[in-house]
């Protein structure tokens, strides 16, 4: 069925347990996202980026409507890094049941201004809100405390944005970046700020960035023809301790990309001859399953739904 975010992030804040925010951007990538979600009982939320929203338009959102109208477990559709108000506000009228307000790269008081101007018309329309305050991008270990402390989220500062705006969840820069180059090793997760921002909220937190770009997919990908530098995602133990201090809602793009052209590439590589798009987008659509899967075991969203 069809929810709103805060119908599966609120619960999931309260278990104790992460829920994966996977991107789409056609069927085959939609249909592994549900259809693994509802093989394991677990709640999902999908995502729809402006990007993908250009590429598939109200196509796109239309198969993800039926395939989440249609499923056993509950779905919430999200808009992805909204960029303004009336990016919101059209995805609400074509029908997500959640949107993202990202205002993260203005100051605070802009910031805030958007996202509260998004809440309210969201809400009067039923449909719940995450925003973001502090950057995301890559952190070393190495790096200065103030230095960090430009980029990532200032615990106060947060509870401050949601009291100003009534936001639903809150997307917090914990050391996470997106992309599959995260670090120049494991990247480090700043597990303390995570526990403080938890201390003085309430609503479900969001990480952006969550990949774990696994090292065997890397590897098979260079395998298959690919050409990748040295990729490092976000460790599954760091995944899970995170969901353990309020982390909420997980997002995940990269991993199922780079799981779609690995299996794009090996099914033409063993077969030159193949024209038969199913038996080229199958096997693509099979191994983004096994990432979902994955990913949902280690949240320990599994069986909740
Ligand atoms: O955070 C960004 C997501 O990975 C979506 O990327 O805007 O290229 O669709 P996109
Ligand atoms: P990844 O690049 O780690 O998959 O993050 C995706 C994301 O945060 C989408 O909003
Ligand atoms: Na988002
Ligand atoms: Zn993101």
């Amino acid at each position: 069925m069809l929810v709103t975010g805060s119908q599966i992030l609120v619960p999931a804040r309260e278990g104790k347990y992460g829920v994966g925010a996977f991107n789409t951007n056609d069927l085959e990538i939609t249909q592994a996202i549900i259809h693994t979600a509802e093989r394991l009982r677990s709640p999902v939320i999908v995502q729809i980026s402006e990007g993908a929203l250009k590429y598939g338009g109200k196509d796109l959102v239309n198969v993800v409507i039926d395939l989440a109208t249609r499923a056993t477990v509950p779905v919430a559709l999200h808009l992805d890094h909204g960029s303004s108000y009336e990016s919101a506000l059209k995805a609400i009228s074509l029908g997500f049941s959640s949107v993202m307000i990202d205002a993260s790269h203005h100051g605070f008081e802009e910031n805030a201004h958007e996202t509260k101007r998004v809440v309210e018309a969201a809400h009067a329309m039923g449909v719940t809100v995450e925003a973001e305050i502090g950057r995301l991008g890559g952190i070393e270990e190495h790096i200065e405390v103030s230095e960090e402390d430009a980029f990532l989220t200032n615990p106060e500062e947060a509870q401050k944005f949601v009291e100003a705006t009534g936001v639903d969840y809150l997307a917090i820069a914990i050391g996470t970046s997106h992309g599959a180059y995260k670090g120049k090793g494991r990247p480090f997760i700043d597990h303390s700020r995570i526990e403080k921002c938890a201390q003085l909220l309430s609503i479900p937190l969001v990480a952006h960035g969550s990949s774990g770009v696994p090292p065997y997919i890397v590897e098979r990908l260079r395998a298959a023809g690919g050409v990748i530098g040295d990729a490092f995602g976000i460790a599954d133990e760091d995944l899970q301790q995170a969901t353990q201090h309020g982390i909420a809602k997980v997002n995940v793009d990269t991993d199922l990309r780079l799981a779609f052209t690995v299996g794009v590439r090996e099914a033409l590589a063993k077969n030159p001859k193949e024209f038969d798009p199913r038996k080229i987008l199958g096997p693509a659509r099979d191994l983004m399953g096994e990432l979902v899967e994955h990913k949902l075991r280690v949240l320990g969203s599994v069986g909740k739904a």
